[in-house]
């Protein structure tokens, strides 16, 4: 009786102190984004909404009650006029990185919010916005705490050295393993949603437990060479998000992403989810399963 009142306290102990940190960690696919998902939609705003300044898009940051006493810190993407699609791209990014099993986009869900949080926002800013019936749709998304840019002007270099270094197949993986999964997973994510901006500065994040967070993704869905290319010069990849790309069907993607993209952008996606899975299975079958996915 002891005995199995001292292991439920263990357990508790263990779920509490190893288990649960972990699911913050990016790449743990699982984890704890449902609720934080519900949050981003329906928490209530706390105090005043303020300008991220920097970069061509508007941005704003916003405070949402969490029960803390600064609120959760997230980042409103709002619609603007002269491009619909940037934050539905941003929301379709987080959403395509959960069917694909992989946790680096941060969590990101569609909302609308009163037009008169944004009335100090300044006259040429509000001329750039979308309001309907009062209300501004945008991304709200979380901002993720201590993230740096790990890489600077760096970036290109840093992306080349790394995919030289999984190149080789059924060679020996010689870097960081968590470093090379998620750079494995980054390519394959920009080739299937045809991201060619990753690696110029400021769009790759990492924090101190050594999590990548892959954000900036607005603008995707461009025709360009180059994502392919890595791909298909890659010989090494995660083997969560393989298992992940191979469970999905052409109707769930649609389902999670056509209103946000429009039927063409989902069928393009859908057919680079077919290059990905050509590349893997032929890799597999000249050098096996275990010298293709880690
Ligand atoms: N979700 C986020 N968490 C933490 N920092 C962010 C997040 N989104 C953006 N930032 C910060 O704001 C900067 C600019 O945002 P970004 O989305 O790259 O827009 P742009 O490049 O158009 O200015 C990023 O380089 C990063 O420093
Ligand atoms: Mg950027």
């Amino acid at each position: 009786m002891i005995q199995g009142a001292l292991r439920l306290f263990l357990m508790i102990v263990l779920v509490g102190c190893v288990l649960l940190p972990h699911a913050l960690v990016a790449g743990d696919a699982e984890s704890v984004a449902p609720s934080l998902e519900e949050l981003l939609l329906n928490g209530a705003v706390k105090g005043k909404v303020k300008r991220l300044w920097g970069g061509n898009d508007v941005k704003f940051v916003i405070r949402i009650e969490d029960g803390s006493k600064q609120g959760l810190k997230v980042i409103f993407r709002p619609e603007h006029l002269v491009d619909e699609w940037k934050h539905r791209k941003e929301i379709s990014a987080y959403r395509l990185a959960r069917l694909s099993g992989i946790d680096n986009v941060p969590v990101t869900v569609s909302r609308a919010l009163p037009q008169k949080f944004f009335k100090n926002a300044g006259e040429k800013t509000l001329a750039r916005l979308v309001f309907r019936e009062g209300m501004l749709e945008g991304a709200v998304q979380v901002f993720v705490n201590g993230a740096h840019d790990p890489l600077g002007e760096e970036g290109y270099a840093w992306a080349r050295d790394h995919l030289a270094a999984l190149s080789e197949p059924a060679q020996p993986i010689t870097m960081d393993l968590g470093e090379a999964r998620q750079f494995s997973r980054l390519l394959v994510f920009d080739f299937l949603q045809s991201n060619p901006d990753r690696f110029s500065g400021g769009n790759l994040l990492q924090t101190d437990d050594g999590s990548y967070w892959f954000i900036d993704n607005a603008d995707a869905y461009f025709g360009c060479t180059r994502p392919k290319r890595r791909v298909q010069q890659l010989s090494h990849f995660d083997r969560t998000q393989v298992a992940a790309l191979r469970q999905l069907t052409k109707s769930g993607l649609e389902g999670e992403l056509r209103a946000l993209l429009g039927p063409k952008q989902v069928g393009r996606i859908w057919k680079r989810l077919q290059v990905v899975l050509q590349r893997v299975d032929g890799l597999i079958a000249e050098h096996g399963e275990d010298n293709v996915l880690f």
